[in-house]
């Protein structure tokens, strides 16, 4: 394999030059005390640390920082960390969606306009994953991504509580009256006891796996808890490896191919992962020019089982799964559904790097002839409500309500919704059809997590548990129920959502990948022409930047001038 010559380092650029602006850079790199035998001549790597005090999920990273330069001053590379703006997901208002396109380019404008030769990105609680890798692979230097990893299991009384999934639950059980306030203060002291992110299999979960599949994380990285000690060691390794693939100039866009999409779509589906990754997914992929689609998405997922028996779809949390192996054993079960010869930041093929891999408990990551799902764990639909598409999760819903038409009930906003959910007057039974709009890219803004409606109160007293709701938002990825989600075009543009009227009916059809408003045509369009432009959301700062250019769900959310770019120029060395 042909490698680098130190003079043809990007940072040759800063630091190798004989001139007025490399003195600078040279007597500052001094300043901060370094001498030239530490950084001439090697791959500068920038280690974007997505670390903060608001952030609990990546509340290790000042210790994994340092092992991750352990493994770059090792291999000879000169470690440069850069804090990066942090997402995160329990504190960020509206939405870490609305900060992920922002994580995105200063990913991408960091590696840029520094002397960085390639990267490690220090990522793991939702939005981080995929906007650290949106800004990497537009940038197109040798980058590898480090998961922050699931915390542990939580724990209440003995019971074992998962991320998110656990919260709805018991939320519903106090609003209906089946456990004390005491007991709701023990699930929050309980249900997140150690670094970490999310330990259902939810968007954070989902991501990182994906992310591995698609050859970007070191084998088995996303799988270790963060808490132990293996994943302080594949900290260190990644910041080793990052220096040979600089040497090699190994980039995301030579791993990135509509195989390894396929390959990491499949995975994603196999493991009953988030909603959220479909979103993502046409992002990144759309960044490195392959033109995912939805209905990819659809195809896959009618011939890939569920074989990962993780809530919120099954029972267990991703500290079992690592101990039954981890993702590497769960693709060494379907890899007559992958293509093995994807390559990754190991310089070796996924089938290399899952070779070996076994499956140590039967239970948490199924044997094919007994998956959790046979296949259709996510549908993606489409009608005369949801033109672009909309999806739904029938792995995680009741099994009656995959065929069902009810009433709408709708609400304008999350608002409107709060206010009145749980009136004893509302006009709702169980076989209506909840309806937000709203809520999505541009309406909310950000597209918040607010999808999976809650049941109305009195309903949840008379025992109901699931019900059609359906709404331009997304999905927490440990959430469930019977919810639409991601309907496009979004009810803010004008979309057929925001047509709807209390009263009307509504059809699911899982099977049929429908979506309907029982209206007809006429009636759409004189509805359509008596609705008004809502007033922008935002006149200056992000917000405005954000309304203007932000894409569709289907489209995966990108600002518009961002993806399918080509690759922008280096700065001048002045
Ligand atoms: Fe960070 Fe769930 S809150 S991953």
């Amino acid at each position: 394999m042909k490698r680098k010559l130190p003079e043809e380092l990007r940072s040759h650029r800063w630091y190798g030059a004989k001139d007025l602006r490399s003195f600078g850079h040279r007597s500052r790199t001094a300043q901060m005390g370094y001498d030239r035998a530490d950084y001439l001549g090697k791959p500068v790597i920038a280690i974007l640390n997505t670390w903060s005090d608001i952030n609990p999920c990546h509340s290790h990273f000042k210790l994994r920082v340092e092992e991750v330069k352990r493994g770059v001053w090792q291999a000879g590379g000169f470690p440069v960390e850069m804090p990066a703006i942090t997402l995160s997901e329990p504190f960020q208002k509206p939405s870490t969606m609305m900060y992920r396109n922002m994580l995105a380019m200063e990913a991408e404008e960091l590696l840029r306009s520094y002397p960085a030769d390639g990267c490690v990105l220090m990522g793991g609680c939702d939005k981080t994953t995929p906007g650290l890798l949106m800004g990497a692979i537009s940038m197109g230097l040798p980058a590898i991504f480090m998961p922050a990893g699931p915390m542990l299991r939580g724990n209440w009384q003995g019971k074992t509580l998962g991320s998110g999934s656990d919260v709805w639950k018991y939320w519903a059980e106090l609003r209906a009256g089946n456990i004390t306030e005491a007991d709701w203060r023990g699930v929050e002291d309980g249900i997140a006891r150690s670094p970490g992110h999310c330990m259902t299999m939810g968007t954070a979960s989902t991501m990182t796996s994906a992310v591995e599949t698609l050859g970007l994380s070191l084998p088995g990285a996303a799988s270790i808890p963060a808490a132990d000690s293996n994943h302080a060691r594949m900290a260190s390794l990644s910041g080793r490896r990052i220096v040979d693939m600089v040497w090699e100039d190994l980039k995301p866009t030579d791993i990135l191919t509509v195989a390894s999409f396929d390959n990491a779509i499949t995975t994603v589906l196999a493991l009953g992962g988030s909603t959220n990754a479909i979103i993502h997914l046409i992002a990144m992929a759309r960044r490195a020019g392959i033109p995912l689609t939805l209905e990819r998405f659809d195809e896959i997922s009618k011939t890939t089982p569920v074989i990962a028996d993780l809530r919120p779809s099954g029972r267990f949390l991703m500290e079992d799964f690592y101990y039954a192996g981890g993702l590497p054993a769960l693709l060494a079960r379907i890899t007559d559904l992958l293509d093995t010869n994807t390559l990754s930041v190991t310089g070796k093929t996924l089938g290399e790097n899952i070779s070996g891999a076994v499956s140590h408990n039967d239970e948490v990551i199924r044997t094919r002839d007994k998956p959790l799902v046979p296949a259709g764990g996510l549908a993606v639909l489409h009608g005369n409500l949801a033109p672009d598409g909309a999806i739904i999760k029938p792995a995680a819903m009741e099994e009656h309500l995959l065929k069902h038409t009810g009433r709408a009930v709708v609400f304008e906003s999350y608002n409107d919704m709060s206010a009145r959910i749980d009136d004893p007057a509302l006009d709702v039974d169980a076989d209506s059809v909840l309806v937000l709009r709203n809520a999505g890219p541009r309406g909310a803004p950000g597209m918040p997590e607010w999808g999976q409606l809650p049941i109305p109160k009195k309903l949840l007293q008379q025992g109901v548990r699931d019900m059609v709701r359906i709404s331009d938002a997304r999905m927490s990825g440990t959430s469930y129920g019977a919810c639409v989600l991601h309907v496009a075009p979004e009810s803010f543009v004008g979309g057929p959502l925001a047509l709807v009227k209390t009263g009307d009916l509504i059809e699911l059809d899982v099977p049929g990948r429908r979506i309907s408003l029982k209206i007809d045509d006429a009636e759409m369009m004189r509805r359509k022409r008596q609705w008004v432009t809502p007033a922008p959301k935002f006149s200056r700062g992000y917000g405005a930047l954000f309304s203007k250019h932000i894409t569709q769900a289907n489209d995966g959310c990108d600002f518009d001038f961002l993806e399918g770019t080509g690759p922008t120029a280096d700065p001048e060395i002045h």
